[in-house]
């Protein structure tokens, strides 16, 4: 079994390690909780640097990683193997495995399954699934096994075939009336924390305020407890799509192109790579290579 070794030398050590536990005081006090995702070595590295407070390694990798049109294809291969990379380089923040699609679908012994490995293969701390009230039993199931489960509501990307598209959720009174009741089983059912993924602002701070658990929004306002947001759009690095709550704060994929071009040209006029770039052997060996090889 793949085997998640941290290296010692992480950054932050004397940052205390964020719970499910500390993100509950946080609501308590009102402290705002910032959340990111993150898919390998180095970003983790980066967000636990910069001080996150949770790492989503969201299965919205499909999209921005992997370069599928949804998150649908994303299988638990692709999640562990960037789970993994991600709890090499993070031990600080919360760190939270994305259940894909199909991976808690079929049965709960199997959801159950598939819980455990995020955590006891991919070094996860938590697990995260989208919906309500249908998965009650499979999240019941998961938290009596001893993995935090953080809920997901609103326009929950796996179900992107159901609503005919990423589109907002929640938005009429009978939809917003059954997304408060989902919340509330969620949190009834033991689920630490809720996404709340493009629902109108008011029904998100209405769902915060009722709530004891902390919610976590994503282009649902700044009601919620916390915000997500995927860091290739904070970062300007997936340019495909960019959603209107996504703020970018960063534009790295013109960043990237001007590295690159300014290394092709480098190559191609031969000013890549220069003296310092370069090692020689010393003297007298090349000079015994010359004579062995030359005479
Ligand atoms: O997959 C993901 O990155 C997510 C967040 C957008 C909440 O589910």
């Amino acid at each position: 079994m793949p085997k998640t070794t941290r290296p010692p030398s992480s950054p932050n050590l004397t940052r205390k390690k964020t719970t499910v536990l500390t993100l509950h005081q946080m609501k308590q006090r009102g402290e705002k909780i910032a959340m990111l995702t993150a898919y390998d070595y180095p970003t983790a590295r980066t967000l636990e640097q910069a001080a996150v407070d949770v790492i989503l390694v969201g299965d919205s990798l499909g999209m921005v990683v992997l370069g599928y049109s949804n998150t649908l294809p994303v299988t638990m291969d692709d999640m562990l193997h960037h789970c993994r990379a991600v709890a090499r380089g993070a031990t600080t923040p919360l760190l939270i495995g994305d259940m894909p699609f199909m991976s808690y679908q079929a049965s709960t012994q199997e959801a159950v399954h598939n819980a455990g490995r995020f955590l006891q293969e991919a070094g996860m701390d938590a697990v995260k699934l989208e919906g309500g009230q249908e998965h009650l039993p499979t999240i019941r199931a998961i938290i009596s096994a001893g993995i935090p489960v953080m809920g997901h509501l609103g326009l929950t990307p796996q179900s992107i075939h159901q609503f005919g598209g990423f589109k907002p959720q929640g938005l009429l009174v009978d939809t917003a009336r059954v997304m408060v009741e989902n919340a509330q089983f969620l949190q009834t059912a033991g689920c630490f924390s809720i996404v709340l993924e493009s629902i109108p602002q008011e029904l998100a701070a209405y769902v915060s305020q009722h709530l004891d658990i902390p919610t976590i929004g994503i282009g649902a306002g700044s009601g919620c407890d916390g915000q997500v947001l995927v860091s290739h759009d904070v970062l300007g690095l997936f340019d495909h799509f960019r959603p209107s709550f996504a703020k970018r704060y960063a534009d790295l994929n013109s960043e990237m192109n001007k590295a690159f071009t300014m290394y092709i040209d480098e190559v191609k006029s031969g000013q890549f790579p220069g003296e310092e770039h370069q090692m020689c052997m010393p003297k007298e060996e090349w000079q015994a290579f010359l004579d062995e090889n030359e005479n």
